[in-house]
């Protein structure tokens, strides 16, 4: 395999025409070659947006009082997995606002272990519910989850604390602390970046890939960021780079990680539809290969936008499902049903 320094990753984030081209390109046939063209899907089901941080970017951060809070009922959840097990969605991706009191973590690890039962094992379960206590992480990995996302948003510390509040509850070192727990306690670990966030750098964004690589993390989910109007960031949209451009760059960093990973998991992030109708194509293109279709109740969508926008809000279940088939047969893609579809790159490494 090609060895990539800093630099010859620099180079690639900034291609332009041609060479741009190429290197998309390229990272679809080293996808194709390594995991094929099959694409797996995650229903995903947005908990709960009661959060206790305060992220400078997010829209459910907990200072925003524009949105009403809501929690989904367990039938509510059992009902999302129920409809993921008929779409024949293999896997599910249960993702919260963070909250560490014991009333939430025990009813997730209850969530979990139920989902198991009802669906006879058949669901894989990721987790994506912030930091967490070792034996949190512990307990939600016995009741069933097996997979574990959670973004670094930077790899950089000084700018971790530009889009963060300096303070104890949003702490860099402890949520690479976290991401070593997930990944001693063996779950399938996955992070990830906003790529287009002001003050960041093409170096920076180098820095992330050579982090993603060092840590051999098992997948990744990254997009483009996206101002949001109730957030303190907002002030900065000016700042940053134009949607064509954290487009661009965020294919190139989607084919630049494929062609540095070529068997991980990667998703083709929503956020990219926002920007682009056929954003979460354009992705699969550059190298994506997981897509997490929304199952999350209509009624509460609104009240969870992390950032303006969102696609499908309005959509259904059923709609989204057959939709993405037809997309993805566009491209020439295969949807896979009914099956984890874990990480390759995890997998080889187990065995
Ligand atoms: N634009 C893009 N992505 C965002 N996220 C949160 N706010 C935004 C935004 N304004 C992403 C973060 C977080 C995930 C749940 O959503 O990366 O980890
Ligand atoms: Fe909460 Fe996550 Fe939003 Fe931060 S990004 S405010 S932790 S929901
Ligand atoms: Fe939701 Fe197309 S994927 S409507």
């Amino acid at each position: 395999m090609i060895q990539y320094t800093k630099d010859n990753l620099i180079k690639l984030l900034k291609t332009q025409g041609s060479e741009y081209q190429t290197l998309i390109d390229n990272a679809l046939a080293v996808k194709k070659n390594n995991i094929g063209n099959k694409i797996y899907l995650r229903g995903l089901i947005e908990y709960s947006n009661c959060c206790r941080k305060n992220c400078l970017y997010c829209g459910v951060r907990s200072n925003n009082t524009k949105i009403s809070r809501y929690t989904l009922t367990d039938d509510e959840v059992y009902e999302c997995a129920d409809l993921a097990m008929q779409l024949g969605y293999g896997s599910l991706a249960i993702q919260s606002g963070e909250r560490n009191d014991k009333t939430f973590t025990d009813k997730i690890a209850e969530l979990v272990y139920q989902i198991k039962k009802r669906s006879d094992n058949q669901l894989g379960i990721t987790l994506s519910c912030g930091e967490q206590t070792e034996e949190v992480y512990k307990q939600w990995y016995e009741a069933g989850a097996h997979r574990y996302l959670l973004r670094i948003e930077t790899s950089k510390e000084e700018l971790y604390y530009k889009i963060h509040p300096r303070d104890k509850v949003h702490n860099f070192q402890m949520r690479l602390e976290s991401l070593n727990i997930l990944q001693r306690l063996n779950y399938q670990v996955g992070t990830g970046v906003m790529i287009g966030l002001p003050f960041q750098t093409v170096e920076d964004l180098a820095d992330d890939l050579l982090f993603f690589k060092q840590l051999d993390i098992a997948m990744v989910g990254m997009g483009p960021f996206i101002p949001h109007p109730d957030t303190p960031l907002w002030i900065y949209k000016d700042a940053i780079p134009s949607v064509e451009m954290r487009m661009q760059l965020t294919l190139k960093m989607l084919a630049c990680l494929r062609l540095l990973m070529p068997k991980i998991n990667m998703v083709a992030a929503t956020a990219n539809q926002t920007l682009y109708e056929d954003g979460r194509e354009q992705a699969v293109l550059a190298g994506a290969n997981i897509i997490m279709p929304n199952l999350t109740p209509n009624k509460y969508r609104e009240d969870y936008l992390i950032y303006p926008d969102k696609a499908c809000v309005g959509d259904k279940p059923m709609q989204c499902s057959f939709c993405l088939k037809g997309r993805m047969m566009n491209i020439k893609h295969e949807i896979v049903y009914n099956q984890w579809g874990d990480s390759q790159a995890f997998t080889e490494k187990q065995q």
